[in-house]
């Protein structure tokens, strides 16, 4: 059994060929420049030299700003890219796991939001993303879509790498807390997904469709950076004395987002075993391998 992952030097897609390779499941990465999920012909050509049993695409249009100003870049990418992709799978009858986002909801809600809940995309990245659920599902069956949000790793960018950047250089930050998520260890996700795909080809009908998937439990990123200051000083003296809850008015940036971003997971624990974690959990052991595997991460 081989995976295909496109979007490979991500930090999901990272995250899964470790995944793979501990559970002895042979794994082929492509990303850009030699791989664009845009152009039909490099990602049919990374197919058929790899003939994978499953691909995951983990490749996206991330930067969730730049997309107000980028529409194009990020329907491509998020949308048209997923859907030939699709396309393709269906051709070679190859089952499609896909990552979607919490950003495709308002965030007007007041409880976890499911799977069937309306999608309201607050801007670009959002709706570009939802469009490429859509896109999905109208063109091939075999197909999972895993919403999830707040992901983070010790590889690329993300918030607990630039508090821990923040943390070094000032006494004083100013975070956000009138928006609610669960930081996701992208560990976890790719672990779940590995389960999905080690499941699927035992099952002669795999409960196919859109799921959620994210790390346990509720907070802002202002408890998130407060959590990420607290175990980052086992390791390191930082500079950061104050951490200063402030409302998202105050932070204004150009994409809107969802106040309440919190997903019901019950579907994907239920259906496919998938494990979830306390995120506080994850994240010390995310923080243990940044500040003790320093040659298995980026570093800060
Ligand atoms: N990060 C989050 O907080 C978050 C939250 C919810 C959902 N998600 C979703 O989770 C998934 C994984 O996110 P992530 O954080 O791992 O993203 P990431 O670190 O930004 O990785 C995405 C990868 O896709 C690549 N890529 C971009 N355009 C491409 C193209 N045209 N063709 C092929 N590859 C391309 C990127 O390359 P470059 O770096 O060179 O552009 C990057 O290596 C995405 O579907 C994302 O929408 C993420």
């Amino acid at each position: 059994m081989t995976l295909a992952i496109l979007g490979c030097n991500g930090q999901l897609g990272r995250e899964l060929a470790l995944s793979a390779r501990i559970k002895g499941l042979a794994a082929a990465g492509a990303d850009l420049p030699e791989v664009d999920i845009t152009e039909a012909a490099s990602v049919r050509s990374f197919i058929a030299s790899v003939r994978p049993s499953v691909v995951v695409n983990a490749a996206a249009y991330t930067q969730v700003d730049q997309a107000e100003s980028d529409p194009q870049t990020a329907f491509a990418v998020n949308a048209k890219g997923p859907e030939r992709l699709a396309r393709l799978c269906a051709q070679r009858r190859l089952p499609l796991i896909h990552i979607s986002t919490d950003y495709v909801f308002d965030g007007k809600g007041e409880k976890p939001y499911r799977e069937d809940d309306p999608v309201n995309p607050l801007g670009v990245y959002g709706r570009s993303k939802e469009e490429g659920e859509q896109k999905i599902r109208s063109c091939w069956g075999m197909h999972i879509i895993i919403r999830t949000a707040w992901l983070y790793s010790p590889f690329g960018q993300n918030f607990v790498k630039t508090m821990l950047r923040l943390g070094k250089e000032r006494k004083e930050l100013r975070v956000v807390a009138d928006q609610y998520g669960s930081p996701t260890c992208a560990a976890d996700l790719a672990r779940a997904i590995v389960t999905i795909i080690e499941t699927l080809h035992r099952n002669p009908a795999p409960p196919w469709g859109t799921y959620h998937f994210t790390g346990l439990g509720i907070t802002t990123w202002h408890g998130f950076a407060k959590a990420v200051f607290a175990e980052a000083r086992r390791y390191m003296p930082l500079k950061v004395m104050e951490v200063i809850p402030v409302p998202t008015r105050e932070y204004p940036t150009p994409a809107l987002r969802p106040g309440y971003s919190v997903l019901d997971c019950t579907r994907i624990q239920r259906l496919w075993n998938a494990t979830l974690r306390p995120w506080e959990e994850s994240l010390k052991e995310t923080l243990h391998r940044i500040f003790k595997e320093p040659g298995e991460t980026d570093g800060i």
